[in-house]
């Protein structure tokens, strides 16, 4: 890898020079950006950036590729804390008969939903799947995303759960994004264990778990704590069961009902607790007191037209929030982070500087990446984006169009 100049950048964003943790509270509005900037990278990694008045004296020209960035703001990539890119086929007919007025939960206990997305995963070679999800890679890379997390949850029995963690860790060695891998297994109750939930839950634990452990397919476990899905007693067994064979959660949580998986996720010393479109003081008084981080998802709520997390409050409470695109067949056809800033604004009323915040820095310490991605800041990975070129650097143009 050889040495980049970027020189005359208009607006160098997202400089941070204390870099330790998520940011939070009154931090969540500083989104440092330098103006007639340089950004010096050595072997992909930033080595030095500071105003072009600087420039000269400090670079070694000889061997040096320059790219010329005049008019355009350099930013850190985007980092997509949660996805599930893995699938099959996307879910139209559901999102028909959503207009038509049924609920995603309502989908769900029919067997659609989830239920639906494994039937379709069951029969599709792991190949096809690497394919089909290396070209949704592409996609989002285009639109800026440099790190993203991946879920396994389309499986559902032991063989399509391995298969999916396995097309993830192919992901991991083809793609060129930074990619980490979940496992969700107790994502949904397959219809055949509908009598006898507690069964499923054994199998995930006393099965794949052991198998997924032993072939170093997963860095972290998730289950989807939800009303006509798993309990807070059988989540806390799952998150039990993944601390103890060495897995960090990161889960799905207080989508629809609060049932006190915030607790449960912050006592099993949770990376992230996801989703949280309902929120009450209880689960603000548990992270609080956590190393937790907050992730919202603004675009499943577009999609599902539900209510979006009242991220304010978080915000308000110290507690450091991260945005991620949920991208999946169903609920949330989208891994547009790009959206997902926009949303954070005008649904959520985050300000641009706390939704960039949430969906860089903040995004990549969601994923336990904040130490190498999410900020510029020297010996981080220069997993960067260069916007075209602007004349403001407003929300509205930058976040409303492709980078080029
Ligand atoms: O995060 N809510 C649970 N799981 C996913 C949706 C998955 C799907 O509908 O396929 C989510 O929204
Ligand atoms: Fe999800």
């Amino acid at each position: 890898m050889g040495n980049i100049l970027i020189k005359n950048i208009k607006g160098l964003g997202g400089i941070r020079v204390e870099n330790d943790q998520p940011v939070k509270g009154e931090g969540m509005n500083q989104f440092e950006c330098l103006e007639n900037a340089f950004l010096a990278i050595e072997n992909g990694e930033i080595s030095m950036f500071g105003p072009m008045s600087e420039l000269s004296g400090v670079i070694d020209w000889n061997d040096l590729e320059v790219i010329d960035a005049e008019g355009k703001y350099v930013l850190p990539a985007f980092c997509d804390s949660h996805t599930h890119i893995v699938f099959a086929k996307t879910r139209e007919d559901e999102f028909v008969d959503r207009i038509k007025g049924l609920s995603y939960e309502e989908i769900g206990k029919k067997g659609g939903g989830i239920l639906n997305s494994a039937r379709k995963l069951a029969d599709m070679p792991e190949e096809e799947l690497v394919e089909d999800a290396l070209v949704r890679l592409d996609l989002i890379k285009s639109l800026g995303t440099g790190a993203v997390e991946i879920k396994s949850g389309y499986g559902l029995s032991v063989d399509a759960e391995l298969k999916m963690l396995r097309v993830i860790k192919k992901l991991k060695e083809k793609s060129d994004l930074t990619i980490k891998a979940t496992f969700l297994g107790a994502h949904a109750f397959p219809l055949e264990y509908k009598d006898n939930q507690d069964a499923y839950v054994d199998l995930v634990i006393n099965e794949m778990l052991p198998i997924i452990m032993e072939e170093g397919l997963a860095d972290y476990i998730d289950a989807f704590c939800e009303r006509n899905y798993f309990t807070p007693e059988q989540l806390d067994r799952i998150l039990a069961a993944g601390v103890k064979a060495g897995l960090k959660p990161k889960i799905h949580v207080n989508q629809f009902s609060i049932l006190g998986g915030v607790g449960i996720g912050v006592k099993h010393g949770a990376v992230s607790v996801d989703h949280l479109e309902e929120l009450d003081d209880n689960d603000i008084s548990e992270l609080k007191n956590s190393t937790t981080i907050a992730t919202a998802l603004p675009s499943c709520s577009f999609f599902l037209n539900i209510p979006y997390s009242p991220v304010k409050k978080l915000i308000e409470n110290d507690i450091p929030v991260a945005l991620a695109t949920d991208y999946n067949p169903g609920s949330t056809p989208s891994g547009n982070m790009q959206l997902v800033n926009s949303l954070a604004c005008i649904k959520m009323r985050m300000t641009p500087n706390q939704a960039l915040n949430a969906t860089t820095i903040n995004g990549a310490y969601a994923m336990e990446l904040g130490d190498q991605l999410g900020s510029i800041s020297v010996g981080k990975k220069a997993n960067i984006i260069i916007t075209k070129p602007y004349r403001h650097f407003t929300l509205a143009n930058f976040l409303y169009s492709r980078w080029s």
